[in-house]
């Protein structure tokens, strides 16, 4: 135990999910799939000719328009914003996992969805900085993964989710899944030194103290693998240096880096499996364990910020070292405005995730993810070989 928090530990204390994907794919009449090596997912508009293994698994899902006994058994799902990183990601598991028919995509570039609007998704407009266009957003949505505003302020952020949450709530929206982020240790834990953390704990406090019948369930989506330029100084695979200079020696507790398509992936199939489940059988939401809970995500193995560094430099061939500073030394470099957020410099509020990291937030492991998935998440350094190719 290091500041409270189990470190690198072999098992999580999130709700067993036995065989989950093995179970939903059986249940439902989905095809368990093998790991996409992509890192930029991409929508998928025709299902994959099958083979003699998967076949059994398969048949049942129809992705297009009339499949009426889809109908009768599913939620709507809604996804905001169905962009970006994981709001891709997730969309195009889902697009494996139900009909295009049942799926309300959000966004503020309505046009990057035409090849799900072209399989029969609904599209609407809705931007988090223009309120407004979230009163009607999520009409006819029964289950909403509101995906969190892309910045590192607080307040913003926070009312920015809250907004969603409400106008979700007076639409008739009955479940949410929020992404929250993998800092603060095991999932009972609920605070956090990290800023980075804070519009998150604020949004699940707010979804756990919302009054009504709607329900959520918060996945805190662990570090992402590909993130690590924001806990290296930007250190870039294709112009490497061979110093990082970063207010941590790279000694202690470390990250249990996640893939990020493979967090999309996990998500995507909580999502299906509660609208399934709860669409056509509403006990069966008693056996969808996450109900008014949280979920954490994480690779499987905690590296320190040294070791991911070794590996940083082993995937570019160069020795790559850290030298540590201050806090005070890393908010003066020329960050090129990446931490710059509504015209305010927050170098030095991002610095206390070193301090979190230091602490042991991000060192916990679970097992949640290989549950879900049906198969080992992919090693970190697999990952990082996967960005240069
Ligand atoms: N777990 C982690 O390690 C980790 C790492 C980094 C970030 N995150 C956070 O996790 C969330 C998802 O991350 P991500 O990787 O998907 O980030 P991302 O790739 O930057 O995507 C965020 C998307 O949000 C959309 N967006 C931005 N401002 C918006 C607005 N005002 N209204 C509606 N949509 C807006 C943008 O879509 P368009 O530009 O197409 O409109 C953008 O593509 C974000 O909150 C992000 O800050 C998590």
């Amino acid at each position: 135990m290091i500041g409270g928090y189990y470190i690198a530990a072999e098992a999580g204390n999130s709700p067993k999910f036995p065989s989950f994907s093995t179970t939903l794919a059986l249940n439902f009449n989905l095809k368990v799939r093998p790991s996409s090596s992509k890192s930029t997912p991409r929508i998928r508009r025709k299902s994959k000719s099958t083979n003699s293994t998967t076949k059994r698994l398969v048949p049942v899902i129809n992705r297009g328009n009339n499949n009426t006994n889809q109908k009768q058994i599913m939620s709507r799902i809604g996804v905001f914003p169905a962009a970006g990183g994981l709001g891709s990601s997730i969309l195009t598991h889902l697009l494996d996992l139900v009909p295009a028919s049942q799926l309300t995509l959000i966004a503020r570039k309505p046009d990057s969805l035409s090849d799900a609007a072209e399989a029969g998704a609904t599209i609407r407009y809705a931007d988090y900085d223009d309120p407004a266009t979230l009163d009607t957003a999520f009409e006819g949505v029964d289950v909403l993964m509101l995906i969190s505003y892309a910045s590192f302020e607080i307040e913003y952020r926070v009312n920015a989710h809250k907004k969603a949450i409400l106008s979700a709530q007076a639409l008739g929206v009955k479940h949410i899944f929020y992404s929250s982020l993998g800092f603060a240790g095991n999932e009972t834990n609920k605070t956090s030194v990290a800023h980075v953390m804070g519009a998150h704990l604020a949004t699940e406090k707010f979804l756990a103290d919302l009054p009504g019948t709607m329900t959520y369930t918060v996945v805190r989506e662990g570090l992402y693998s590909e993130s690590f330029p924001i806990y290296t100084n930007w250190f870039d695979l294709r112009n490497p240096v061979d110093e990082i200079t970063i207010p941590h020696d790279g000694s202690g507790p470390g990250v249990a880096w996640v893939k990020r398509d493979e967090l999309g992936e996990a998500t995507a199939r909580l999502v299906a499996r509660y609208a399934t489940a709860t669409g056509g059988n509403p006990a069966a939401v008693e056996e969808f364990p996450y109900v008014n809970k949280i979920v954490l995500l994480t690779g499987p193995k905690v590296y320190s910020l040294s070791e991911t560094v070794g590996i940083l430099g082993r995937v570019v061939g160069k020795d790559v070292r850290i030298k540590r500073v201050t806090v005070d030394e890393y908010a003066a470099f020329d960050h090129k405005g990446l931490h710059t957020y509504h015209g305010v410099d927050l170098a030095k509020e991002w610095a206390t995730a070193w301090e979190a990291i230091r602490r042991g937030e991000t060192a916990v492991v679970t097992p949640t993810l290989k549950d879900i998935l049906g198969r080992e998440p992919e090693d970190y350094e697999t990952t990082i070989r996967g960005l240069l190719v």
